[in-house]
This record gives C-alpha cells, sequence and structure tokens, in this order.
C-alpha cells in the first residue's frame, strides 16, 4: 500500500515534530516573549508517536525526519530513534537541530540510529547570532556541528535562512568557512511561517539573489537529479564541495513533493502551508478501539489527508493567507 496523493505524488517522507518547544527565539521563527506551547497533555507519548510512524511505514514511508520546535530538547529523543530503528523495515533517520544539544547527543543518537543531522545557523559572528536568536549560544551550536561530524553523522548539513539587511553579508564568508569544515551549506528562503507574522515578500533574499551574491566569487554548476529533494544543489568551483538554495517560495518545488507531517499534538498536515489539518490524536487515545482498529483508522486518516493535498502551497496566490500555526508547531 503507498500514499499517493490526486496528482500521482507518491509520500515517502514523514517529518514528525516532537515538540514546539525551543532554547532559542530565532526571530524568523517565534517573538523572544512567545508564550503560545501545546498544552502539555496535547503531546504525543513515545508510543503514540511510535504508533503513528510504524503505520506510515507500512504505507511506503521511507524516512523519517525529526524536527520541532527543536527536538533536542526532548528527553526521550534518543529513544525515539532507537525505536523507529528497530522497526521490522527500518526508514531512514534524520532530524532538524539548532545543534545546541548536540555536543551530548550527537554520539548517542548515532549509536540509536539516526542517519544524518541538519543543523540551522544563520551567521558565523556570535553577536549577531545572541541579536538574532535572543540567546548567547553561538559557540554550543558551532561545538554541536564539530560532534555531528564526530559521531560519524556526514555529510553535515547546514541550513541557513538570509534576511535582507541583517545577515545577506554573510552569504559568501558563510559559504568559505562551510567548505573549509566539510559542512554542507544550504541557503533556505524566508517564508511566511513565523508567530510573529512579519514576514515581508519584498524583504525576502530571494534564491535568485542568493545565486547572483554567490556566483560574483565562486564558479556554480547545477547538479541534476533532484527527485523530490527541496534544495537545488550546484557543485562549487568544479566540487566536490556543494551548495543547495531552497526557493519555497520564488521557484516551489510542490509538482514533486513526497513529505507529510506530524505534528507533536498529533495533527497530520499534507503541507506546510496546509489550513486543515487531519487529527490522529483523538483516535490514538480512543480507548474504545482495540490496537488494530486503532492501526486501521490512523492508516484511513493518513491516506485521508495525502488524498487532499491541494497542488501547490499557494504563497504566490493573491488570495493566500499564512497558516494559523507557526513553523515551530508545524515542524519545520
Ligand atoms: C522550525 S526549525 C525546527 C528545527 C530546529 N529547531 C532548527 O532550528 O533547526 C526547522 C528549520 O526551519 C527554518 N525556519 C524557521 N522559520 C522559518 C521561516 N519563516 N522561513 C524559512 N525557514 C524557517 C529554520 O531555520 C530551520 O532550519
Ligand atoms: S528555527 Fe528552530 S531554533 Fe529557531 S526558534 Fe524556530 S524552532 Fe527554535
Amino acid at each position: 500500500m503507498s500514499l499517493v496523493d490526486t496528482y500521482g505524488r507518491v509520500h515517502r517522507d514523514l517529518r514528525v515534530s516532537i515538540t514546539d518547544r525551543c532554547n532559542l527565539r530565532c526571530t524568523y521563527c517565534m517573538p523572544p516573549d512567545f508564550a503560545d506551547w501545546m498544552p502539555g497533555d496535547h503531546l504525543l507519548s513515545v508510543d503514540e508517536l511510535m504508533t503513528v510512524i510504524e503505520v506510515a511505514v507500512e504505507q511506503g514511508v521511507t524516512s523519517i525526519r525529526l524536527t520541532g520546535g527543536e527536538p533536542l530538547v526532548r528527553p526521550d529523543v534518543v529513544d525515539i530513534v532507537r525505536r523507529i530503528n528497530a522497526l521490522p523495515k527500518p526508514p531512514k533517520i534524520n532530524l532538524t537541530t539548532n545543534g545546541l544539544r548536540l555536543v551530548d547527543l550527537a554520539h548517542p543518537l548515532a549509536e540509536a540510529g539516526l542517519e544524518r543531522v541538519n543543523i540551522s545557523l544563520d551567521t558565523l559572528d556570535r553577536d549577531r547570532f545572541s541579536r538574532l536568536t535572543f540567546r548567547d549560544r553561538f559557540l554550543d551550536v558551532i561545538a554541536g556541528i564539530g560532534a555531528a561530524q564526530g559521531a560519524g553523522l556526514h555529510p553535515v548539513k547546514v541550513n541557513t535562512v538570509l534576511m535582507r539587511g541583517i545577515n545577506d553579508d554573510e552569504a559568501v564568508p558563510l559559504l568559505r568557512h562551510s567548505i573549509e569544515h566539510g559542512w554542507h551549506l544550504r541557503f533556505i528562503e524566508q517564508m511566511p511561517l513565523d508567530a510573529g507574522g512579519s514576514w515581508d515578500r519584498g524583504q525576502m533574499v530571494t534564491a535568485a539573489e542568493i545565486h547572483d551574491l554567490l556566483g560574483e566569487h565562486f564558479r556554480l554548476t547545477p547538479i541534476p537529479g533532484r527527485g523530490s529533494a527541496p534544495a537545488e544543489e550546484f557543485l562549487v568551483d568544479d566540487g566536490p564541495a556543494k551548495v543547495g538554495i531552497i526557493a519555497s517560495v520564488s521557484k516551489p518545488f510542490c509538482a514533486a513533493c513526497d513529505r507529510l507531517r506530524l505534528t507533536a499534538d498529533g495533527q497530520i498536515r499534507n503541507c506546510l502551508f496546509a489550513r486543515e489539518e487531519t487529527d490522529v490524536r483523538a483516535t490514538l487515545r480512543d480507548e474504545s478501539l482495540s490496537v488494530a482498529e486503532r492501526r486501521e483508522r490512523i492508516a484511513k486518516l493518513l491516506a485521508v489527508s495525502v488524498e487532499a493535498k491541494l497542488p501547490g502551497h499557494g504563497i504566490n496566490d493573491p488570495s493566500f493567507i499564512q497558516p494559523d500555526r507557526p513553523m515551530s508547531a508545524i515542524g519545520g
């Protein structure tokens, strides 16, 4: 059985948000005084997460990405990875993190079966990092990236959101530094998903601008065969170094999307920008159902969500409305 939508897209990638909590306050994600957290009893337990993941894997999902919020603030994250890896047909397990806790967790996560990490970093300047995240934790991220490399989580991908007049002067230094340190850098266009609702299209640094900025200093050669990957990849100065650019807004890649999302409070979303969600938490907690009935219902709910998926995210339509929930609650 597989999760195919009405446009023929086969869904193989499940992004699982395991918490909406975070130990940073990135300006494009949540305001410094953000307090609109999910109620604790809405967060899925490891057993509940595993039920949805197992059913999804039975329906053809081959890749799980743990995210959040900050997935490494959840105390049972290593256990979650271990249990996913112990499934009869284990999917690939990746994780997106701000890196703060990787010094302690990179090795246990790798041993538990984590294959790779994406680490977010928008600047190489400690003071600027503090201004952009409201926490003086730059050195922890750098140490975390080193810990991930030391634990064999290769290649470590580093995600950067460039903001006009704020850190767009760092595109070239970030790529130089990444090449020197063996990081695989990817730039992500800023998306209208912040809790503060402050996204401004005119302020967004577009993929074309990023390409031009880098092109003044490096020879970029497109790498074909992107498949369903969000990033357009380029060889830098004939390789082996690469750089990725994720043009979510200016060049959407929805036609090849194979992603589905589970929020930390048990809602299936068929798109980052979906206006509707499919609740699985109620089914997971319905004690009148047997285990088999619960799993059967969840399989149906996954199929219903996939079937309702729209052809594209619609950010560029005049009628676009930003989702009610911010990125930290949906799972990036
Ligand atoms: C929501 S975070 C969750 C995982 C983890 N806390 C982290 O920062 O990597 C996932 C990714 O989304 C990115 N992100 C958050 N808000 C964004 C926005 N408005 N536009 C583009 N990317 C965003 C972050 O930079 C990060 O790379
Ligand atoms: S982008 Fe990640 S690290 Fe930054 S505030 Fe959002 S969830 Fe936290």
